[in-house]
Parts: structure tokens; sequence; C-alpha cells
């Protein structure tokens, strides 16, 4: 028996590790064995993503919860430590960036247990990201790279990554997204938030370079005020834009719909009926481009850059002030023509399943 533990922690690694979980039901000799660190605990951040997503409930949960990033990675090695030594897997599987990402392929590195990283080699060659240290860090102890776009191989090459390392495999989430959609249209969010269909812009930001400082994030809700003027705008609120909007004293919004995160289904619906989604959120991203929805990221970088180059997304900077004229042309009709990038196509989970089987000699 070849036992695998594969990692999820916080909202955005559900969808992305739940096609592979699915696929290694196709090999009976791999067993999963799901962690989940309990980085992200709420119902609406969490819990809400197994029921609506069919993951199986946790094998683990090392139920971590937030701090500082030095504590929340530290706390997330020392209880993923014992756990490795316990079930001495013949892999660890990490998905996306988060900080649960580099505390468990840290921990595995260390104890000899390869790692394998499901969206390796992104880059935004920005290290003011949280993300990016994770991204970097966490290719470098991994054994096996699954990439989800050509420039994420080339990156990978470039550091110096074994070529027989790396494969590219498409996009899990893009996987999820395919198969979830129709019963995203049919749940009717956007009547059921008295909503029309291509009239209205979704919004989500949390980063902390656009949230974490009142004078921010007071420039984004102004940007956000003057679009309200033009378009209906949905903003679901991670809680930690809340908490800075709770202490900036940002309550009333007028034109603006600010309600609590959404579970996976409503904002797949939400997304797939908007006229365009303003974000700074990485996976929505190519979520859109999957769409075909038009994006604007409030963000100078990106390290997803086949959304603008093949798909619907465009790059606003960091000036909020920026969104109304980038707006215009979307609300006007003018939208962008995309390509689904390549291999993008549903498939990835199974991909990605076929080869830890054939890495663990059981295919
Ligand atoms: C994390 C990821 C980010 C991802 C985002 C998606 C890192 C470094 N960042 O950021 O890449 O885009 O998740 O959501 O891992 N909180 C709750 N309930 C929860 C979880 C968090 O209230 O279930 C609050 C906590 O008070 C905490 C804040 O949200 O202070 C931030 O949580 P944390 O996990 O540290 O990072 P995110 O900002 O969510």
């Amino acid at each position: 028996m070849s036992e695998i533990l594969c990692v999820v922690g916080a909202r955005p690694n559900f969808m992305k590790m739940a096609p592979i979980l699915d696929a290694l039901h196709a090999y009976p000799e791999l067993h999963p064995f799901l962690v989940h660190t309990g980085q992200h605990y709420d119902e609406d951040m969490s819990r809400i993503f197994f029921t609506e997503l069919g993951l199986p409930a946790p094998d683990r949960d090392l139920e971590v919860g937030s701090d500082t990033h030095a504590r929340q990675t530290a706390r997330i090695m020392m209880a993923f430590e014992p756990l490795v030594q316990e079930r001495a897997p013949k892999m660890v599987v990490v998905v996306g960036d988060v900080n649960s990402t580099l505390a468990c392929s840290l921990v595995a590195a260390k104890l000899l247990v390869p790692v394998a990283h499901v969206e390796a080699g992104l880059r935004s060659r920005d290290r003011t990201m949280p993300e990016e240290i994770n991204r970097l860090v966490t290719d470098q102890v991994s054994d096996l790279l699954f990439a989800t776009s050509a420039d994420a191989v080339d990156n990978l090459l470039a550091e110096g990554v074994a070529r027989e390392k790396i494969h590219l495999v498409g996009n899990p989430m893009i996987d999820t997204l395919r198969r979830h959609l129709p019963a995203a249209r049919a749940r009717g969010a956007v009547e059921r938030f008295g909503l029309t269909v291509r009239s209205y812009a979704l919004v989500t930001l949390h980063r902390p370079s656009n949230v974490d400082r009142v004078d921010s994030l007071r420039r984004v809700f102004d940007a956000l005020c003057a679009l309200s003027e033009q378009i209906p705008i949905v903003f679901p609120v991670h809680p930690r834009t809340r908490e800075r909007m709770d202490r900036a004293g940002i309550r009333k919004t007028p034109g603006i719909h600010v309600m609590d995160p959404l579970g996976y289904l409503d904002f797949l619906g939400l997304m797939d009926q908007a006229r365009f989604v303003v974000t700074d959120s990485g996976g929505i991203q190519e979520e859109t481009t999957a769409l075909g929805i038009p994006c604007l990221t409030l963000r100078p970088n990106t390290e997803r850059p086949v959304t603008i180059t093949e798909g619907t997304n465009r790059l606003l900077g960091e000036d909020p002030s920026a969104i109304v004229p980038a707006a215009k042309p979307l609300i006007e009709g003018k939208f962008p023509k995309p390509q689904s990038p390549k291999l993008w196509d549903g498939n990835a989970g199974t991909r990605i399943a076929r080869a830890l089987a054939r890495h663990l000699k059981v295919d």
C-alpha cells in the first residue's frame, strides 16, 4: 500500500485538491490521506467548500487557526511533523501557495518524504507578496512539480529545476469549475441577490497591499463608490478585509452590496453572469479567463500571465482610481475575446493522478 498525504489548508486549496482526490480513485494501490491544516476554519471559509465540492471529511484536522506568518507556519510544521512520522507516507501532495503549502512541504522534505507541488512555477517576481515566498521555497524542495501553464515550466527550468521533475498538466481548479458550473447556474444566485444578468460588477479584495492600511482601504472604497454610480456592485468580503473595514469605520456603503464570503457555487454563479470582475485574488484571474468574463486585477503584477496573454485579465496597478476608467469600455459592452489556455480542459486531476501513480510505480 502506498499512502499519499494530501494537504489542504486555506480556501483556494479546496477546489484544487478535489479533482485530484477524485482521480486517485482510479489507482486503488494509492491511498490518499486528507490533511486539513485548519489555516482557514470558518463555516464560510472552509466547511461549505467540503460540502459543495463533495470533498471527503479530512482524515486529520490540525486545527492551527490564524496567527502571524511565522507563528502560523511554525504551528503547522509542528503539527504536521508527527503526523508524517506516524503515517510514513510515500508522498506528500501540496497545492497552491498558502502558508500551509510551504509549511508542509518543508516538513516532508526534511523527513525525506518526496513532495509533489500542484501549481508549481508561478512567479510574480514580487517578494513583498507572502505567496511568492511560499511558491519559491515550495518549488525548491519539491520532487514532482505540476505546472498549469507553459510559462510556469519556463520559470522552473530557468531556476535550474530538472526537466524530468516538471509535468505540464493543466489547471485542476478549472476541472472543478467545469464540473460544478451547471449546479452553480441552477442555484440562481443572480436572481436571489436581486441582480440582473451581465448588469453588475463582482468585487473581491483581500491582499494586504490593498486592504491592510486604512488609507489604501479608503481609496479602494472611494473608487468602488464611484463605480457604483455606473453599475451595481456585489462584494463578498473576506474576513481579513472585514476586520480592516471595521477598524477603519467603513460600514455604510451605498451602492455596494457588501456581504459575507460566499460558498463556491454561489460565487461561481455570480462570476459566470457578471459584466466584469474586480479582484486581487490569484485564482479568480484564472476562473474568469476560463469563463470568458472580463477581469480587472488591482495589482501591479501577476504570477498568472497566461490570463492576460490568452485570457480576459487586465492589470490595473495598485491605484484604485484606475478601476472606473478601465470599467468604462466593459460597461459599454466592449469585451476582450478570450481563449482557454492549453490543457485547461477539465482533465488536469487525471493527469496528476497518473503522474503520481507512475512516480510511485503503481501504474
Ligand atoms: C490566505 C492566503 C492567500 C489566499 C487567501 C484566500 C497565505 C499567505 N495567504 O490569505 O494566498 O488568497 O488565504 O482566502 O496563506 N480568518 C477568519 N476565518 C478563517 C480564516 C481566516 O476569520 O477561516 C481571518 C483571520 O482573522 C486572519 C485573516 O482572516 O487574521 C487572514 O487569514 P490567513 O489565513 O492568515 O490569510 P488570508 O489573508 O486568508
